[in-house]
């Protein structure tokens, strides 16, 4: 799906409607450069899980953060400020993303690209003007 979305509202609106999409160990790819609203995105897929608290900050010293939502775990994962992807950390990602009781949402996951699943949703972010950005969703099986 590709489509030109007019301002953060409106991007907020395609993420809550693919939200409802996501089934449990489903994986949320989101690309984009900076400013792009990966962040105004991942608010919308919360908002649509159901996440009230979700912590939109660059985390300094984890990239990781949980949310149990009713019986569902969401894990947001932010890799803004990480250099390089180390054992470890690929590691505690991997089992993360191999459980498929999880719900993982990632930015700049081109981060770890490595190894990310091949089924996962990606949505990919592109400036066009200061209030208008093109998104591109693709489902991959
Ligand atoms: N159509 C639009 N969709 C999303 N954001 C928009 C749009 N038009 C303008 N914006 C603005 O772009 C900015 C997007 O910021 P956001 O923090 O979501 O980007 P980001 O990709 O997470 O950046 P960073 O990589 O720095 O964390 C916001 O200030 C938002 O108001
Ligand atoms: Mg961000």
């Amino acid at each position: 799906m590709n489509k030109v979305t007019k301002s953060p509202k409106e991007t907020q609106e395609i993420a809550i409607s693919l939200s409802k999409k996501i089934k449990k160990g489903g994986v949320v790819c989101l690309f984009g450069n900076l400013g792009t609203g990966k962040t105004i995105f991942t608010k919308g897929l919360a908002e649509g899980l159901g996440i009230e608290n979700l912590s939109i900050k660059s985390p300094t010293y984890t990239y990781i953060r949980h949310h149990k939502i009713k019986d569902q775990n969401v894990y947001h994962i932010d890799l803004y400020r990480l250099k390089q992807i180390d054992e470890l950390l690929a590691l505690e990602l991997n089992e993360i993303m191999h459980n498929k009781k999880n719900i993982i949402i990632i930015e700049w996951a081109d981060r770890m690209e490595s190894i990310l699943p091949k089924k996962r949703i990606d949505v990919e972010l592109e400036y066009l003007d200061d209030d208008s950005r093109e998104i591109k969703i693709t489902e991959h099986e």
